[in-house]
């Protein structure tokens, strides 16, 4: 972390010129006495205003939010040290190491007025995972992983505080400070019931019917170095009996399932391996389900097996079936998060230059909602800027905790910084297509996946999944889901590959986010349910076929098909130095040769600038450079008479990662005679 201390000092005088203007500056500390805190942390502070009377933690939600919110990445923090939170931008350091705020970006623009004040630092851990990559990130702790306030968290009291008009220079108030101090830490939640491992998944008390399960997981511990926990809530038949062998039973009888999956970045893994988050596809279904099917009686078939879910559940319900049609019978997912990047909730990710903005200057919204006599008015509750400006309160590099940021660790691939490699740029929204272009490699875009696993020599999605993905949308979805499944619907179920009804898509007219599949009351819902399972059972009208349930169709290995695309050897070996060479003829007659520069490979929304170095010094000024270009040295005269030796540097900057240097090798240049 040196570089980031040398940053933290550099920011520190960015901000000291910024109070001139203003003036506000918060200092929080944490009196060593206390005893709350022992050895360093790395984390992030978020500092609340919220309005007179109010309590800070009410309404932190994106669309309703009445405070006043920042945010500041903390680096080796002991007792008895002071943070400080001054001034802010979105520049490209300043959001890694100086403040960052929601919805005023810097703490200068603060209105004047009574606030109750708060803050809270949110811990990271320091994880080594298995492919040597080093990782900052809030581990799981059985608290939902919320953005704030999670468990371990330093709180300082809500304390009443005016804030001044801006002192000028020199002006009789002068620059306001307030102090706070941090007094307590959130307690990990307490519960009746036996648990195993650390705070992760905790297990309750079970009661006749609801049954409490948690194992430790050998994959996910063996790649985050540490003990992993999977669970499951489980929730028992009426007349379930253990003792019970019979077979001949008339109809099956439901064992609902709801796993219990909180993980790094987010309190759901979205039940697949990636790349960010770990084996949790894995840790689920090769680890835990066996368990399962060892501890109660299920029938272990995969038409005994049925994934339903809505919003997030209704993407992890599709995509494991997608990729694991050896496993599951069938899923019931509704409106379900992107199963298509064509739309990614309504960004046109694979097209769009920017995530916020179409090319037509219109905003993209995330959250929306219908009113009017007929439900036709849409308003735009928050846009896709807003939502992430306010994400990246909560964390830098994808570690809010929050929807973006999830999506970004589940979908992507593995920056070369450890982080997930973000699709677009937090503050400027700008898209970085070849970041894009790995969600689609690691098989995250389901549309996709199907249509490059149609029919090839090892799987055959388009016999195995027929019949068997259900897929339920309203038209006025509050999360524009619509969008992700329509997009979804045209590729799979159109002319090049399954035709119409391929997979089963309703789409209901005026539907918000919500409810049961197909807005099914429960019994009937369940019935829908159970009738899929008795009709593709062995004794059914169409059980499934061996090509169905074929271990053959399984997608989403961890090692072949997602650490080989995104992982940290997959990082590593995607940089390359620039080089220098020399050109043509051979002749060393002025002109004959050039001498040209590559500027080598960065990751996608690294800044570059070049330099040409001459016999060892610096030559020229830098200039901007882009990755793939190709550039070249003009040499004079004199240097092709006498001779010289030419290499080539260039500076990568990029946000949330260490600046970086790289030169190439030094190509001499002969002596013209
Ligand atoms: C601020 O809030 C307190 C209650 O916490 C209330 O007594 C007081 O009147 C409020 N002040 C203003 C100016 O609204
Ligand atoms: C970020 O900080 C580094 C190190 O202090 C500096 O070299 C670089 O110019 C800064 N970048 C921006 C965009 O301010
Ligand atoms: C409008 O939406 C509300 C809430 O979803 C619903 O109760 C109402 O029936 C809808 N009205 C029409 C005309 O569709
Ligand atoms: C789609 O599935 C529903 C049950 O969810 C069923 O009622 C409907 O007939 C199916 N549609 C087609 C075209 O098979």
């Amino acid at each position: 972390m040196g570089f980031a201390r040398q940053l933290n000092w550099a920011v520190v005088l960015l901000a000291s010129l910024t109070i001139v203007a203003n003036g506000l500056r918060v200092e929080i500390s944490l009196p060593e006495e206390k005893g709350l805190l022992h050895g360093k942390l790395d984390g992030r502070v978020v500092l609340m205003f919220a309005p007179n009377g109010t309590d800070p933690l009410d309404d932190i939600e994106v669309d309703s939010t009445p405070n006043h919110m920042f945010g500041k990445n903390i680096f080796d923090f002991s007792a008895g040290d002071t943070i400080t939170l001054s001034g802010g931008s979105g520049d490209a350091n300043a959001t890694a190491t100086g403040v960052y705020g929601f919805p005023l970006v810097s703490m200068d623009d603060l209105p004047p007025g009574l606030y109750r004040v708060q803050a809270f630092l949110n811990p990271y851990d320091r994880a080594e995972r298995s492919d040597g990559s080093i990782v900052r990130v809030k581990f799981p702790c059985g608290d939902g992983a919320p953005q704030v306030n999670g468990v371990g968290s330093l709180v300082t009291a809500a304390t009443d505080v005016e804030v001044m008009v801006g002192g000028e220079e020199g002006s009789a108030a002068g620059p306001q400070t307030i102090s706070l101090t941090f007094d307590t830490v959130t307690p990990v939640a307490s519960f009746a019931g036996s648990e195993i491992g650390r705070c992760e998944q905790g297990n309750y008390a079970d009661t006749e019917r609801l049954k409490y399960v948690k194992i430790r997981s050998a994959k996910l511990s063996a790649f985050w170095d540490r003990d992993m926990y999977v669970g499951a809530t489980v929730l028992l038949p009426a007349g379930y009996d253990t003792a019970d062998t019979a077979t001949s039973r008339p109809a099956p009888k439901l064992i609902l399932v709801r796993f219990r999956h909180e993980a790094p970045f987010y309190d759901d893994s979205y039940g697949v391996n990636t790349a960010n988050l770990g084996p949790y596809g894995d840790a689920l279904n090769d680890e835990l389900i066996p368990y399962l099917d060892a501890t109660f009686r299920t029938i272990a078939a995969p038409y005994g097996r049925i994934q339903e879910g809505g919003s997030t559940g209704g993407w992890i319900s599709a995509a494991s079936v997608i990729f694991r049609p050896d496993l599951f019978g069938a899923c019931f997912s509704s409106y379900p998060d992107s199963l298509s990047f064509q739309k990614h909730q309504d960004i046109a990710l694979y097209s769009n230059t920017n995530a916020y903005r179409n090319d037509d200057g219109t905003r993209i919204g995330s959250i929306r909602k219908f009113s009017g006599e007929h439900n036709d008015t849409e308003t735009i509750l928050a846009t896709v800027e807003q939502e992430n400006h306010w994400e990246l309160v909560f964390g830098t590099s994808s570690r809010s905790s929050l929807q973006w940021d999830a999506w970004n660790a589940v979908f992507g691939a593995q920056g070369l910084n450890g982080s997930p490699l973000e699709p677009w740029d937090k503050v400027t929204g700008e898209v970085y297509p070849e970041s894009v272009a790995y969600w689609k490699e690691m098989g995250m875009d389901m549309a996709e996946y199907i249509a490059a696993n149609w029919k090839t020599p090892t799987r055959n999605l388009g016999e195995a999944l027929r019949g068997r993905l259900f897929v339920y949308v309203g038209t006025h979805d509050d999360y524009y889901l619509n969008e992700g499944v329509a997009a979804f619907a045209r590729r799979v179920n159109g002319p090049d590959l399954g035709g119409p009804g391929w997979a089963n898509i309703t789409v209901t007219p005026g539907a918000k986010h919500g409810g049961n599949y197909q807005r099914r009351e429960i019994w009937n819902y369940l019935e829908l349910v159970t009738g899929w399972v008795r009709d593709h059972g062995p004794a059914g009208a169409t059980p499934l076929t061996a090509t169905a349930v074929s271990p053959q169709n399984r997608g989403n290995r961890f090692d072949e098909d997602v650490m080989r695309v995104g992982g940290r050897a997959a990082a590593l070996a995607r940089q390359a130095d620039p080089i220098v060479e020399i050109q043509g003829g051979g002749s060393r007659k002025c002109g004959g040769s050039r001498i040209v520069g590559t500027v080598g490979r960065w990751d996608p929304g690294v800044r570059l600038e070049a330099q040409w170095v001459v016999d060892g010094v610096a030559s020229g000024k830098p200039f901007a450079v882009k990755q793939g270009d190709v550039v070249r040295y003009a040499a004079s005269n004199t240097q092709m008479k006498e001779g010289f030796g030419v290499r080539l540097r260039v500076h990568g900057t990029k946000r949330n990662y260490e600046d970086e240097t790289r030169e190439s090798k030094v190509v001499m240049v002969m002596a013209r005679r």
